[in-house]
C-alpha cells in the first residue's frame, strides 16, 4: 500500500498543527476550598500584615507611590547688619564693612568676634619673634642675608642681633606683632545682636520645581519686624548670631573669644503632591570642636598714607565666627512605576502565604488521616485520606 503525496502533505500538516498548539496551550491551578479555621485564620493574619506593609510602611510611611529627586540645585546670599562699639586704634566704629570677611554675601563668610590690634607698623629692619624656629644665630654669618625666615615675619638682613636672644636681624613690616592669647576685654559684645540674613533659592530639575526660603507674602514688612525663632517664626530668613551659636549648643562669650567655625544647614523635604509642603528646615551644628586646638582666626591689616608719602599700617589677628551655610534636601513626587513596582512586590508576598497556607495544608492532611474531622475538601467529588489531595497539588509539591 502506497500513500499518495497529497495524503503524506497533510499528515505533515496535521503533525506541524499539533506541534504549535503548545503554543496556545494554558494551565490554569486547581482550587481546593478548605475549612480547617486555624489554616484559614493564619491565611487572614498572613494577608492582613501584608497589607499592613504595604499600606502602612511602604506608602504611608516612606511614600513609595513617590519618585525622589535629591539633586537640590542651590543659590545662597548673605547679608549680615549690625553696628558695634570697638577700641582700636582706626576707628570706635564698626559696621558690616568692617566686620564681615570676604563682604561678597557669599555662602561661607566669617563675622569679627575679637582681635589684636597691632599698630603704627612700617616696612624696616627690626628684630624677629624669639618663638619663631630655625632663626638663631651666634654670628653674622649665620644670618643669610636675603633668605626668607621660614614661618616668621620677614627677610634676614645678614645681621645677627646678640642682644635680642641671638636671633637674626628682619626686613619686614616693623615692629613685629607680640604672640599672645586673645583677650575677652576686646570681645566686640554687640555681635550676639548682629543679624544675618539668608536668602536661599533651590531647584529641582526632575521636576522642574523651584523655591525659595523668602516667605513670599507681605515679604517686606515681615523681614522687616521678623527674627528666626524654631516656634514662633520657624521660617524667617533672619536670624540673630547669638541665637545661632546657642542653638549649637555653645555660649557665645566662650565662642567669641577665639572663634569657631558653625555650620547652618538648611534641609528642604518637598512633597510635591501637596503644594504648600516645601519649606526650608534650619538647624545648626558647631564643626571645629573635635581637637584640642578650636578656634577660627585670621590676619589682616589696613593701611595708610600721610601727607608726607610716609606709608604704615595696623595689624588685625582676628578671631570670629566662621559660618557655612549648607543646603541639602530632597523633594518626592507621585509616579505610577514605584506604584505599580511597590504593590507587585506586596503580592508577590501575598502568593508566598498561600504557597506557605498549601504546604501547611498538606501537612496537616498527611499527619491527620480522616479528612472529615478536621478538614473538608469541596472538589467535584468527596474524596477521603490521601485522594484528598488534588492531581495538581500533588505534582506541585512532588509527593
Ligand atoms: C542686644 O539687644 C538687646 C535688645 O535690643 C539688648 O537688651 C542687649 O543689651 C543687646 N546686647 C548687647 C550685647 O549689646
Amino acid at each position: 500500500m502506497s500513500t499518495s503525496p497529497v495524503a503524506g502533505a497533510v499528515m505533515a500538516w496535521q503533525n506541524g498543527q499539533k506541534r504549535l498548539l503548545f503554543l496556545f496551550e494554558y494551565t490554569t491551578v486547581r482550587y481546593v476550598s478548605t475549612q480547617n479555621k486555624k489554616l484559614g485564620l493564619l491565611y487572614r493574619i498572613f494577608q492582613l500584615t501584608i497589607m499592613g506593609y504595604l499600606i502602612g510602611w511602604v506608602f504611608l510611611k516612606n511614600k513609595g507611590y513617590q519618585v525622589k529627586d535629591d539633586t537640590i540645585e542651590s543659590s545662597v546670599v548673605t547679608k549680615v547688619k549690625g553696628v558695634a562699639h570697638v577700641n582700636t586704634i582706626d576707628a570706635d566704629l564698626w559696621g558690616p564693612e568692617d566686620y564681615v570677611f570676604p563682604n561678597l554675601g557669599e555662602n561661607f563668610l566669617s563675622i569679627i568676634t575679637n582681635f589684636i590690634e597691632t599698630q603704627n607698623q612700617t616696612l624696616g629692619n627690626c628684630s624677629e619673634d624669639p618663638s619663631i624656629p630655625y632663626n638663631t644665630c651666634s654670628k653674622n654669618e649665620e644670618c643669610t642675608a636675603g633668605e626668607a625666615v621660614r614661618a616668621g615675619n620677614g627677610i634676614k638682613t645678614g645681621i645677627c642681633l646678640e642682644t635680642n636672644n641671638h636671633t637674626c636681624e628682619i626686613y619686614g613690616w616693623c615692629p613685629i606683632e607680640i604672640r599672645k592669647d586673645p583677650d575677652a576685654a576686646t570681645i566686640v559684645r554687640e555681635a550676639e545682636n548682629f543679624t544675618l540674613y539668608i536668602r536661599n533659592f533651590i531647584r529641582f530639575s526632575q521636576f522642574n520645581f523651584s523655591a525659595t526660603n523668602v516667605p513670599m507674602e507681605n515679604r517686606r514688612s515681615y523681614l522687616k519686624n521678623c527674627l528666626y525663632n524654631k516656634t514662633v517664626h520657624p521660617y524667617c530668613p533672619i536670624f540673630r548670631l547669638g541665637d545661632i551659636v546657642s542653638k549649637s549648643g555653645h555660649s557665645f562669650e566662650e565662642m567669641a573669644l577665639r572663634g569657631g567655625s558653625i555650620g547652618v544647614l538648611i534641609e528642604w523635604s518637598c512633597d510635591l503632591d501637596k503644594y504648600s509642603d516645601c519649606r526650608p528646615n534650619y538647624s545648626f551644628v558647631r564643626l571645629d570642636n573635635l581637637s584640642e586646638a578650636v578656634g577660627f582666626n585670621f590676619r589682616f591689616a589696613r593701611y595708610f598714607t600721610d601727607a608726607a608719602g610716609r606709608r604704615w599700617r595696623t595689624l588685625y589677628t582676628v578671631f570670629g565666627i566662621h559660618l557655612g551655610i549648607m543646603v541639602f534636601g530632597s523633594a518626592r513626587k507621585f509616579s505610577i512605576i514605584p506604584t505599580i513596582i511597590n504593590i507587585a512586590s506586596a503580592l508577590t508576598l501575598m502568593a508566598a502565604g498561600s504557597y506557605f497556607c498549601d504546604v501547611m495544608l498538606l501537612y496537616m492532611m498527611k499527619k491527620k488521616r480522616s479528612v472529615h474531622t478536621f478538614t473538608q475538601v469541596e472538589s467535584n467529588e468527596r474524596m477521603t485520606t490521601n485522594d484528598a489531595i488534588p492531581e495538581g497539588l500533588k505534582r506541585k509539591f512532588s509527593l
